[in-house]
C-alpha cells in the first residue's frame, strides 16, 4: 500500500537513503530539510531522491512545518543537529533545533491527527550517556563513574558507584536509565520523550528509535564532530593516521545505514505492541575503536596505524553497543551487514568523494575551550 510520506532531515545521511528507500516501494516522499552547513557545506541537497519533492525550511518554523506536513500520513523525524562534541560549545541552538524543533513539528502533527496515522522518531545512542555495565560484586550498574582525576591520569575504565571497581560493559537495553552526558545526548533524550508523551496523549501511533552509531554512504565526511567510520576514513584518504581519543579501547556498536533504513521502515508499519516505545537499532555486536580503524585503514588499503592522543573529549561515553532483542521481538529486525562489507560500501564512496580534512583545527578549538583535554 503506498503511503504519503515525509522525511524530516531527508537531504542528509540516514534520511536519503531512507527516501530511496521509500521511493523504492512505491510511497509519495516529501522531504523537509534546512541544508544545514555542517551536513551540507555547499548547502545542496546533493542526495535528495528526484522522485522525491524537497521543501526547504526549518524545523523550527510553523509555516514551514505546515507546508511539508500537507496530505501526508507517515513522519518519519530524523532531521536536527547531529554529534556530541560540537553540542557541548552550541548548546542553544542543538537544544533550539532539536527539542524545539520538535515540539513545532508536534503541534503540526497534531493538528492533523485525524490524518497522520505514524510517526517515527530517530533518537540516539547518546540518550543514555554511558552503556550499562556489571560489577563482579553488584551486577548490573545503572550509572557508572568516570571521575576527572582517573581520566587526567589514564584510567579510562568507569568504575562501580558502590565498591569503585572496574566494571564489565555489557548489552545496554531499552530499560537501561537515560543519563545523558552531552548537550547532544540531553537533546535526543527530550525529543524521543516529547514525541512519545504527546503522541500517546493524541493517540497517533509512534516509536522512538535509538540508533546506535551508523555508518555508510553519504555519511558526513568533512565534518570534524560526527560519525567515527566517516572521520577515520577521511583522514586515511588525506594521507593522515587516525586519530583516537583515550586508548582506543572503547566500545561501540557500527550498524549500517541499510540496516537503519530497514529498521526505520519495518517501525512505520509496527504493530500495536511496540507503539509508544523505544527501541535500539545496532547489531548488538560490538568493536573497539582500534579495531575500527585498523578495518576501515585495510578497506582503503592504507597502511596507516591509528594515534591514540590520550586525550578525554567531554560528552564522549566510554562503551555502549546494543541489547538487540526487543527490535527483533516486536518490529522483527535484525541487522544484516557485516562490518567489513559496511566499511567497503563506506570506503569506496568516500573515495569518490573531495573531503577535506578539518578535524585537527575542530579539535584544536575544543582543546582551546577545555572540551578535549
Ligand atoms: N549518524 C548516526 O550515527 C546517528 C546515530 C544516532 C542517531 N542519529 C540521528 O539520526 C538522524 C539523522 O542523522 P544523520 O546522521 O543522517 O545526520 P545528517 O546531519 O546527515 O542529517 C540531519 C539532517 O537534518 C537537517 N537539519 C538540521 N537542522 C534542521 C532544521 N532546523 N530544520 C530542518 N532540517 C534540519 C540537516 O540539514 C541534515 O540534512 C538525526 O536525528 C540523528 O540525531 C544519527
Ligand atoms: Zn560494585
Amino acid at each position: 500500500m503506498s503511503e504519503r510520506v515525509l522525511v524530516t532531515g531527508g537531504a542528509g545521511f540516514i534520511g536519503s537513503h531512507l527516501a530511496d528507500a521509500l521511493l523504492t516501494r512505491g510511497d509519495e516522499v516529501r522531504v523537509l530539510d534546512d541544508l544545514v552547513p555542517e551536513a551540507h557545506p555547499e548547502r545542496k541537497a546533493r542526495f535528495v531522491p528526484p522522485g522525491a519533492d524537497l521543501v526547504v525550511g526549518d524545523l523550527r518554523d510553523p509555516a514551514a512545518v505546515n507546508r511539508a506536513l500537507e496530505g501526508v500520513e507517515v513522519v518519519h523525524h530524523l532531521g536536527g543537529i547531529v554529534g556530541n562534541g560540537k553540542s557541548m560549545l552550541e548548546v542553544r541552538r542543538t537544544v533550539d533545533v532539536n527539542v524545539v524543533g520538535t515540539a513545532t513539528l508536534l503541534e503540526g502533527i497534531v493538528a492533523r491527527r485525524d490524518r497522520i496515522r505514524r510517526l517515527v522518531v530517530a533518537s540516539s545512542m547518546a540518550a543514555y550517556g554511558d552503556g550499562a555495565y556489571r560489577c563482579a560484586e553488584h551486577g548490573a550498574v545503572a550509572r557508572v563513574r568516570r571521575t576527572d582525576e582517573r581520566l587526567a591520569s589514564g584510567l579510562w575504565e568507569p568504575l562501580c558507584p558502590r565498591c569503585e571497581r572496574e566494571v564489565e560493559p555489557i548489552a545496554t537495553s531499552e530499560d537501561h536509565p537515560l543519563c545523558p552526558i552531552s548537550v547532544y545526548g540531553v537533546s535526543k533524550r527530550d525529543q524521543e520523550e516529547l514525541c512519545l508523551s504527546v503522541a500517546r496523549a493524541h493517540a497517533i501511533p509512534t516509536i522512538a528509535l535509538r540508533y546506535l552509531n551508523t555508518y555508510g554512504s553519504r555519511q558526513t565526511l568533512g565534518n570534524p564532530y560526527t560519525g567515527v567510520a566517516a572521520l577515520m576514513a577521511t583522514r586515511l584518504l588525506s594521507g593522515r593516521r587516525p586519530t583516537i581519543f583515550e586508548d582506543g579501547k572503547q566500545r561501540r556498536d557500527l550498524v549500517h545505514v541499510s540496516d537503519v533504513v530497514r529498521a526505520t521502515i519495518a517501525a512505520g508499519a509496527a504493530p500495536e505492541r511496540a507503539w509508544y516505545q523505544a527501541f535500539n537499532v545496532g547489531t548488538g555486536r560490538s568493536v573497539t575503536v582500534v579495531e575500527l580503524a585498523k578495518l576501515i585503514s585495510r578497506a582503503l588499503g592504507r597502511d596507516l596505524e591509528p594515534e591514540m592522543t590520550g586525550e578525554h573529549r567531554a560528552g564522549d561515553i566510554r562503551h555502549c553497543f546494543a541489547d538487540v532483542t526487543r527490535a527483533r521481538e516486536l518490529l522483527g529486525f535484525a541487522a544484516r551487514v557485516s562490518l567489513s562489507d559496511g566499511a567497503s560500501e563506506l570506503v569506496d564512496w568516500a573515495a569518490g568523494e573531495r573531503a577535506l580534512d578539518s578535524s585537527e583545527r575542530a579539535n584544536a578549538e575544543l582543546r582551546a575551550r577545555g572540551i578535549i583535554r
